[in-house]
């Protein structure tokens, strides 16, 4: 059987993982996959979460198994996470959240579910995406389309043509947005961009479906969650997918959480039943662990105080190397304007540099990222942003 098959290539982002890893270059830098990194390049464990870790292990009293929906503790806490406390759709019992195997988990059992609704449907992602949405929606066969978003000349989003294209969007074709720090661009909508996205959602009846996975990184967990709340109250039908990968640093223990908005909650009933025979004929059932942390902090008025704060000092850090790297770029002579770098948000940015720059990069200095240029900002630190800027500067 397996003559069949020809090697597949290495994955466009986690491919860079292994080649950093064997660099000896003492001066290399990892500015590839998107994992927060603090100021000496560590990935640390939250202090809230060893709390919460500690706690369960203290108290945990079984391993039976959880079922397809997962902790029911866990996804109401994160939907109040998402929608707010207050949301009308969450008071008028539209809403239907189950826990995943992080964010990816969440979109592939979103993209198999709207295979059911409409077996072979179209979704639109914005060009550019996350490397892993077109494949990911592919692989449940749904048919991959794009609108246009970000402008890479004059580093701005290409909001008329984005607006323009979506109006030709058909009423049974799925739209797949970002909440917030957009991967791969930083290039986010304003609230005024989402209220007239919002608007048009509604007029012309297509679903939009968001993608959440950097929550609280870039103004806030209530600013970057504005999109999700203004459309999830706009719409009849809506998908989310979120993560709990970055903001609570839980990249391995994969944990996320995929809610269904319904037009009334007799049709999120039916949509649930559909969400869970898609999780059971995929995984079975999502792994227990990260949830019940996340559960732990958000339940706790002081573990979630915590928490809060120590999402804030990941994000004042990212929003600091942005600034920083504009700045250590003029410095090193580079007339060419990179301010745009420090008006993003979240994790990435492209630099804008060409393949065969990024190439060079890579071979010649040991300076790791995207082969598109995104970088992760959360890589740069005070010990490498002088070589970095420098090494750019070099190969400019
Ligand atoms: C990224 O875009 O780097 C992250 O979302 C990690 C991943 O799985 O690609």
């Amino acid at each position: 059987m397996f003559q069949y098959l020809s090697a597949m290539p290495a994955d466009p982002i986690l491919g860079l993982l292994t080649k950093y890893r064997q660099d000896s270059h003492p001066q290399k830098v990892d500015l590839g996959v998107g994992v927060y990194k603090d100021p000496q390049g560590n990935t640390p464990i939250l202090a809230s979460v060893k709390t919460a870790e500690k706690f369960r292990l203290d108290t945990e009293t079984t391993k039976v198994y959880i079922g397809p929906t997962g902790s029911a503790s866990f996804n109401e806490l994160t939907s109040a996470l998402a929608f707010g406390c207050e949301h009308p759709a969450l008071n008028a019992g539209r809403i239907r959240t189950v826990s995943t195997p992080g964010g990816t988990g969440a979109l592939r059992v979103a993209a198999d579910f709207i295979g059911r609704c409409k077996p072979g449907a179209t979704i639109w992602v914005s060009d550019p995406t996350w490397a892993n949405h077109t494949g990911l929606f592919q692989a449940a066969g749904l048919t991959v389309k794009t609108y246009p978003y970000y402008d890479y000349q004059n580093k701005t989003l290409r909001f008329d043509d984005m607006l323009a294209t979506l109006k030709t969007v058909g009423k049974d074709d799925v739209v797949l947005l970002h909440a917030c720090c957009h991967n791969p661009s930083g290039q986010d909508l304003t609230v005024a961009q989402w209220d007239q996205v919002v608007a048009l959602t509604k007029d012309c009846g297509f679903m939009p479906m968001i993608d959440m996975a950097y929550q609280g990184f870039g103004d806030g967990v209530d600013e970057d969650a504005y999109g999700v709340r203004a459309m999830a109250a706009a719409v009849d039908n809506m998908l989310l997918a979120s993560s709990c990968s970055k903001n609570f640093g839980l990249y391995r223990e994969r944990i996320g959480a995929c809610s269904i908005i319904a037009k009334d909650s007799g049709q999120a009933d039916v949509a649930l039943s559909v969400l869970l025979y898609v999780v059971r004929c995929n995984y079975s059932m999502p792994p227990a662990h990260g949830a019940a942390i996340v559960e732990t902090i958000l339940g706790s008025a002081e573990l979630k105080a915590q928490w809060l704060e120590e999402l804030k000092v990941m994000r004042d850090r990212i929003n600091g190397n942005r600034a920083i790297l504009v700045e250590k770029l003029k410095q090193n002579g580079v007339d060419r304007d990179f301010s745009f770098i420090a008006r993003q948000k979240g994790m990435f940015s492209f630099l804008g540099i060409d393949e065969q720059q990024v190439a060079t990069l890579m071979q010649d200095y040991s300076i790791y990222m995207v082969g598109s240029s995104r970088i992760s900002i959360a890589g740069i630190s005070e010990d490498n942003v002088d070589y970095l800027a420098k090494s750019i500067a070099a190969i400019l």
